[in-house]
């Protein structure tokens, strides 16, 4: 009686497990998207400024490793240098941006 009920747990389990991860990340860039002020300046969303560039088709324009320049770079500049970059940010952080950003096309 008891095996069947754990079959049917695991079933309804992995796939939760497995597809976690991708709106995890989604739902963590669009709290940085807020958190790092990044509407301050970017149209994403259909919220946001228009002092740099739309974002809603980024993902069109920049490859993953262009989208990740832009947030971490030797330099640390973002926006042409007039702030500072967003190396700081932890790498899962940066990754779940760049995923993010590159996924709207
Ligand atoms: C103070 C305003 C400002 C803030 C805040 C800001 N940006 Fe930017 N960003 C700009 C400007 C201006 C540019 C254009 C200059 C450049 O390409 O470096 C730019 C360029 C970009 C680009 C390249 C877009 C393209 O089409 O070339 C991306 C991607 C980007 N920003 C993402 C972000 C993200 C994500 C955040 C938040 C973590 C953020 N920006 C925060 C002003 C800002």
């Amino acid at each position: 009686m008891r095996l069947p009920a754990l079959t049917s747990l695991l079933f309804i389990l992995i796939p939760s497990i497995a597809g976690a991860a991708q709106p995890d990340a989604e739902a963590l860039a669009r709290r940085l998207l807020n958190s790092q002020g990044c509407k301050a300046c970017h149209l994403i969303e259909e919220a946001g400024a228009s002092t740099g560039p739309n974002l809603e088709k980024v993902g069109g324009r920049l490859t993953r490793e262009q989208l990740r320049l832009k947030l971490a770079n030797p330099q640390k500049r973002h926006a042409n240098g007039r702030i500072a970059d967003f190396s700081h940010l932890p790498g899962n952080e940066i990754d779940a941006l760049t995923l993010f950003l590159s996924n709207r096309k």
